[in-house]
């Protein structure tokens, strides 16, 4: 189960989780914690039917904080959005491999690329995995949908887990283990260790764990022990 050669996890947690009025504690805690993402969710009330974070937060983060952004663009055709964005070195930016057509997305992963970001495609639970094989070339990572996008406070979609396995599988066989895959949804205590050994290393962790109830500090620090616990 899972890949010889383990990526180290990251926690990447879901802003759009965050309580706006308590943001800039929370920011004080993942840099205490060495949080090594901020997931940025945006949403264009097409692709998904919701509306979410936009540029003029990702802007603002950027001057708040050094963590970097991951930038997962629920919009449709990212390609003609990609600009508003600020992102470079250290960033990641997610576009849909659903949201336009092969080679429009293509084109847009290597955009991200050029810009200096890491480009990941992201997949929804009923998108099978074998898409993945055309992007290999232009891809840093995969994100894992594990709920249907567009919403907090779901339950992962039955399957994810085989699904990540699957996925971890079929890019360590094409000798690309070094891409990673970022698991999205309902990421809680009990399911993130076995999202880990099925082959998963970051974590999109939001109202199910980290954003959840508690104090935010004592949260990551009980996510991190889960997660390196998991791997023995
Ligand atoms: C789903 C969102 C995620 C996540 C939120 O579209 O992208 O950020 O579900 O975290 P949970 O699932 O724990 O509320
Ligand atoms: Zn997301």
């Amino acid at each position: 189960m899972g890949s010889d050669i383990m990526l180290e996890s990251s926690i990447s947690p879901s802003l759009m989780c965050a309580d706006i009025f308590s943001l800039n504690e929370i920011i004080e805690d993942f840099e205490l914690n060495n949080i090594e993402y901020l997931h940025i969710d945006v949403m264009d009330g097409s692709f998904v039917p919701n509306f979410c974070l936009g540029t003029d937060y990702c802007r603002r983060l950027k001057k708040r904080t050094a963590i970097p952004l991951d930038i997962h663009l629920m919009v449709t055709e990212p390609l003609k959005k990609l600009e508003c964005f600020p992102f470079g070195n250290g960033d990641i930016v997610s576009v849909h491999h659903e949201s336009d057509s092969f080679q429009n997305t293509v084109d847009t992963l290597k955009l991200i690329k050029s810009k200096g970001a890491k480009p990941f495609i992201a997949v929804n639970p009923d998108t099978p995995a074998d898409i993945l094989s055309a992007y290999l070339d232009c891809i840093d990572g995969v994100l894992l949908m594990t709920v249907y996008p567009g919403f907090a406070g779901q339950q992962m979609v039955p399957g994810s887990l085989e699904k990540i396995e699957r996925v971890r599988a079929f890019l360590d066989s094409a000798g690309k283990e070094n891409i990673s895959i970022e698991v999205d949804g309902n990421v809680n205590y009990e399911k993130a260790p076995l999202m880990r050994q099925h082959g998963a290393d970051i974590f999109v962790v939001g109202t199910s764990s980290v954003l959840g109830p508690g104090n935010t500090g004592d949260n990551i620090r009980k996510m991190r022990n889960l997660l390196d616990g998991a791997i023995k």
